[in-house]
């Protein structure tokens, strides 16, 4: 099932969400409609409250199906090392035609659960890093936006706001 992506302005996007503590065949389902609905929006990462779920899940694939190990699922995934820095282009399924440049870590290890239960580190390096920690910004209620100047950041607002009223948004 694809699922339509939650855009800025919804109030889902600005919470905490909730921690996992079922690992059944619903969560199984979830992630598989998770992966499809990142997919069919042309994304290579995707947080649960992004479909309106304030759940502590994300998909990424940074290499967009090309690879099926870059295939990763992070349930209450936290940022445990971070190194170097990386400034480049972010954008974000939520934010729709908008792209900024962040300051990033540039080698982050995140560590999560996977679709049983069990723990695991996965360190990501640039791309990877990136989505590791945008990603978790997700489930904590942050968006991209919140790291580049209050300048760009309320002149997309604004833009944002002007397309709410036009019904294009
Ligand atoms: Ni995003």
């Amino acid at each position: 099932m694809i699922y339509p992506i939650v855009k800025f302005g919804d109030p889902v996007l600005d919470k905490p969400a909730a921690e996992v503590t079922s690992f059944d065949d619903d969560l199984k389902k979830l992630i598989e409609d998770m992966f499809e609905s990142m997919y069919a929006a042309r994304g290579v990462g995707l947080a649960a409250p992004q479909i309106g779920l304030s759940k502590r899940i994300a998909v990424v694939d940074v290499t967009f199906k090309e690879n099926p190990d870059d295939k990763l699922v992070l349930i209450n995934p936290v940022i445990v090392n971070k190194e170097g820095r990386q400034r480049g282009s972010e954008g974000c399924l939520s934010i729709p035609e908008f792209r900024e440049d962040v300051t990033r870590a540039k080698i982050v290890t995140v560590r999560a659960q996977d679709l049983t239960g069990k723990f695991f580190e996965h360190t990501g390096e640039d791309l990877l890093a990136r989505a590791f920690l945008h990603e978790t910004d997700h489930l904590n209620g942050k968006l991209y936006i919140s790291h580049v100047s209050a300048l760009k950041r309320d002149l997309i607002k604004r833009k944002i706001k002007k397309m709410v009223k036009a019904g294009e948004w």
